[in-house]
């Protein structure tokens, strides 16, 4: 049986949504929790799939973690499984952040590939490169990065692109190191931020969070703390997004605004009025959004997450907009079934042009991803008729409460069980 979300097309969103900590802050900080012997505690974690699904990669490696609502308790054992190869691993991209700290900890690691979203290739050579700069050895070897290190260095370590995924994995091993590591070209997403200050509350000593150069000075043993996860920009954007493509009025509570500075004024230039409020952000659309470029670069430019939401809101806009991807190739694949609902958009290489149209057309369509399907049940709000978006596993992924706080919104859905 599998499920998908019937969205009837035509409503104006309007209310206020509250936003709860970041998927992509939560799997990594719950990877960190390896790093010190004892209980670590996150808050406003979300309910989403890939939490219990990390939560079986930790218990894989020795730790007992409870996830009870929004909040999730790790306790970290003396001595670690070094060996993450279990089913769970292949199932989300953020397992990989288990390396980092099981490095770190226990001077050997086997990691299964990750899995994750369908959204381009992956590759963990940076990640690699980093250990092996840190004096760990690092091979694939039958599906699984394998490192092992006598002792870990402290080193300058140059990125050639600000991967989120690298900086996380070898911050996490440089801060039980010994001497100093210097990460150039780190990425600098408000996420990496959230872990340096987690790190920092462990007892890591870590300089210049936030920018592209983090200074690590390492120490012998971290200790075991107790955080709060800072609030999903991406998920904050997309109700954003919804309230522009639905010529809404949306209050988003729960997120940093400034963590969406080039995005509110791209929905500002769309036409929007956007404006602060307590713990957020409020934008409201009273016409036809006008056309608008964008661009996916690594924090702070726009996010390639956020890209396929470009797009919606570009096939119903008031003239062309041009979207470049630079960061995953395979994105593009949601612009085939934004086509089936009549969208007038295609693709040359990384560039999509994207002519608007009035309304789109209701078909039924596939999501591959997770962004990918909330940006198909966007563009089904804005259809004439009934969308029905098929492999909605892809939402439940990232999005807590999708279908119920679209429906508080005003939004026609209705999650449904039946044979595709
Ligand atoms: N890259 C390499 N070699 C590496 C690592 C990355 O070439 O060793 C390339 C990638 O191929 C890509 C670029 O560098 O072209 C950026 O990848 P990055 O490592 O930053 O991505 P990630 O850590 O694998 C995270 C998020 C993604 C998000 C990207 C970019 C998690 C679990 N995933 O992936 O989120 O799109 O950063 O911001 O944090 C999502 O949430 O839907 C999602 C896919």
């Amino acid at each position: 049986m599998s499920e998908h979300f019937r969205v009837e097309g035509g409503a104006r969103l309007v209310g206020t949504v509250d936003v709860v900590g970041a998927k992509n802050s939560v799997l990594k900080l719950m990877a960190a929790a390896l790093l010190a012997e004892g209980t670590t505690t996150l808050t406003n974690c979300p309910e989403i799939l890939d939490v219990p699904l990390m939560a079986d990669v930790l218990r894989d490696l020795g730790c007992a973690v409870e996830v009870d609502g929004a909040t999730v308790t790790i306790t970290t054992p003396a001595e670690l499984n070094h060996e993450a190869t279990s089913p769970s691993v292949g199932k989300l991209r953020a397992s990989v952040c288990v390396l980092g700290p099981l490095v770190g900890r226990c001077k050997r690691a086997v990691v299964a590939l990750p899995g994750g979203d369908a959204i381009g290739q992956r590759p963990l050579d940076m990640h690699q490169s980093g250990l092996r700069q840190l004096g760990a050895s690092s091979t694939i070897e039958h599906g699984n990065v394998v490192a092992e290190a006598d002792e870990l260095r402290g080193a300058q370590i140059w990125l050639d692109f600000p991967s989120m995924g690298a900086t996380e994995n070898i911050l996490m091993a440089a801060v039980l190191a010994s001497g100093t590591t210097v990460i150039d070209n780190a990425a600098r997403e408000p996420e990496i931020s959230d872990l340096c200050t987690m790190l920092t509350q462990m007892g890591a000593k870590i300089e210049g969070a936030g920018t592209s150069t983090l200074t690590v000075h390492g120490v012998d043993r971290l200790e075991p703390t107790e955080h709060r996860v800072i609030g999903d920009r991406i998920v904050g954007a997309t109700w954003g997004f919804a309230a522009a493509i639905t010529r809404g009025d949306i209050t988003v509570r729960g997120v940093d605004p400034h963590h969406l500075d080039l995005v509110l004024e791209k929905l500002r230039m769309a036409g929007a009025d956007v404006s602060l409020v307590e713990d957020g952000f409020r934008v409201v659309m009273d016409e036809r959004p006008k056309a608008v470029d964008f661009v996916t670069l690594p924090y702070p430019g726009f996010a390639t997450d956020l890209q396929p939401f470009a797009i919606a809101m570009a096939a119903v806009a008031d003239g062309t907009s041009m979207i470049t991807e630079n960061l995953f190739e395979s994105r593009f694949r949601f612009i085939e079934e934004m086509v089936r609902m009549g969208a007038d958009a295609r693709t040359d290489g990384h560039h999509a042009v994207v002519r608007g149209l009035e309304r789109l057309s209701a078909a039924p369509v596939w999501a591959s991803d997770i962004r990918a399907g909330v940006g198909l049940v966007l563009g089904g709000l804005c259809a004439d008729g009934v969308t029905d978006v098929w492999d909605v596993f892809h939402i439940d992924r990232g999005y807590p409460q999708f279908v119920e706080n679209m429906q508080r919104l005003g939004a026609n859905i209705q999650r449904v069980a039946e044979q595709a």
